[in-house]
């Protein structure tokens, strides 16, 4: 068998991975919403109309942090048509889907679904059509306590409390052409500064992220994030960053994704630090990569004004689910600087829940890593070293494994996630000697025979993780068993 080597020691860390590197991102784009985590009638809809199912799934994803309501539907989006009476409120076209909004569902209805779901809410503004005065009324209206117009609106209707959301996104993707209202990076500097300037008159307890690149396509990247950060540096907390990877052909290329995240998250980090050393600052800027995921771009097939369409359905498939496994990792292995992560979308729309109208909830393939590393990946993560063969992409030589370690002290354990992109099975040696002693406690798998396997409502469980052999420690080496093209996870009690 093909053999391969990880190495990891306790006090080579990277740092602590943050909960909220497992949030992640509910628009008003397709069934994400609507029939999504809202449909009044369904037979496990709540008096609210918040489906119980869907935030039974996503408990069980242990996402801590949501973020709202867009990407590029917040771009035109007046927060105002979100609240008050519901038969009051404005039917209107959203441009950026070119989808029929209702308005059912809004700014109160958010917030009270994120307390039922045990969820922190992550808002995003306008600034697109919205001016940087409609940004501070909205942060007035959620996180004023009363006296004030906005505050008192609140209170007029139903939320006596302010809601204190802390994590505000300076409008989303303004560096795309496709964006309402997209603006030069120059421009862009200029009103989210004067947007981040009223935010934080309005509450200075708040963390504002800037719209960083949201694709390294794009002919702007990576001087957009030099310079909004040289305008922007001392009003921001962090940098958010996008990007989507997706199967254009080439099995290859495509298992390159994790190593073509890192360099992506690396150049964002240099050019943080970069614009640090420029202003001489003792400040860092974090990264928020707000939103990741495996996405079929290419499908894209917008429908004419229709409502809750069926739009950015991606049915993800087991090789979708392994490649996921790998820009997980990419993730933890970079928690130095990477404090917040959204995957996005959470149900539906580019999603790992799944629901129908009226019937049920499922999982999809890309569910499990994500339930597994949010589950176990908590905590220390570690440098790593590997020795394995490498294989050739568009994008170079890429090693067969993608891994991260994370150690839990509370737990005295480790979580090993591995990624095998060979199409061999490989003989791991997991090498933990500052551990000691060892136990293999759990060995899960997500592999099979077809790598386009998908779970659907016919057979939701088609694609699920299963337990396997657990290997065996000698001299605190870990012997893992990692079958072809698979996702893994090799827990470890240290004695
Ligand atoms: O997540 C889907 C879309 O992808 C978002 O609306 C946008 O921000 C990004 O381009």
């Amino acid at each position: 068998m093909k053999k391969a080597k990880i190495f990891a020691d306790k006090n080579m860390q990277i740092g602590k991975v943050e909960s909220k590197m497992f949030g992640s991102f509910i628009e008003h784009l397709g069934r994400a919403v609507y029939e999504g985590i809202y449909e009044p009638g369904h037979p496990a809809a709540d008096e609210n109309g918040f489906r119980k199912d869907v935030i039974s799934l996503i408990n069980e994803l242990g996402v801590p942090i949501v973020r709202y309501p867009g990407g590029n539907f917040v771009s035109g989006y007046n927060w105002l048509d979100g609240i008050g009476k519901k038969e009051n409120r404005p039917t209107r076209l959203d441009y950026a889907w070119r989808t029929i909004e209702t308005n059912q569902f809004g700014t109160d209805e958010f917030m009270k679904w994120c307390e039922e779901a045990n969820v922190e809410p992550m808002m995003a503004v306008n600034m697109g059509t919205g001016a940087p005065q409609d940004a501070g009324y909205l942060v007035e209206y959620c996180n004023h306590p009363s006296g004030t117009y906005y505050s008192e609106l609140r209170k007029a209707n139903g939320s006596e409390k302010p809601y204190k959301v802390k994590y505000w996104c300076l409008g989303n993707e303004m560096d795309g052409p496709w964006q309402i209202c997209h603006l030069e990076a120059i421009d862009y500097s200029k009103k989210a500064l004067e947007t981040a300037k009223i935010i934080r008159w309005v509450d200075n307890r708040v963390k504002l992220i800037a719209c960083g690149s949201s694709s390294a396509e794009l002919p702007s990247y990576p001087d957009w994030d030099r310079i909004i950060l040289e305008n922007l540096y001392d009003y921001v907390d962090y940098l958010s960053i996008h990007q989507y990877y997706w199967n254009e052909g080439c099995d290859e290329d495509f298992y390159a994704s994790y190593k073509r995240m890192d360099e992506f998250i690396k150049t964002a980090i240099a050019t943080c630090d970069f614009v640090k050393a420029k202003k001489r600052s003792n400040k860092t800027i974090y990264l928020s990569f707000d939103e990741w995921n495996v996405w079929y771009l290419k499908d894209v097939k917008l429908e004419d004004w229709t409502q809750a369409p069926h739009i950015l359905e991606d049915k993800y498939t087991l090789q979708d689910a392994i490649v996921f496994g790998g820009l997980m990792n990419t993730l933890l292995n970079n928690c130095h600087r990477i404090k917040i992560a959204c995957l996005a979308q959470l149900v539906n729309v580019i999603a790992p829940i799944f629901t129908q109208k009226g019937g049920a909830a499922i999982r999809q393939t890309t569910f499990y890593p994500f339930k597994y590393v949010s589950q176990y990946g908590r905590g220390q993560a570690l440098m790593t070293i590997s020795e394995c063969d490498e294989f050739d992409s568009k994008f170079g030589k890429v090693k067969e494994l993608s891994q991260s370690v994370i150690f839990d002290e509370d737990a005295n354990s480790l979580a090993v996630f591995v990624c095998n992109y060979s199409q061999d099975a490989i003989e791991a040696e997991i090498e933990l000697r500052s551990f000691g002693d060892l136990e293999i406690i759990e060995h899960v798998v997500l592999d099979g025979a077809d790598l386009k396997a998908i779970n659907d409502f016919e057979n939701p469980s088609r694609v699920t993780p299963k337990n396997v052999d657990l290997g065996a420690i000698k001299d605190s080496k870990a012997f893992i068993n990692l079958s072809p093209l698979s996702w893994n996870m090799i827990r470890v009690k240290i004695k």
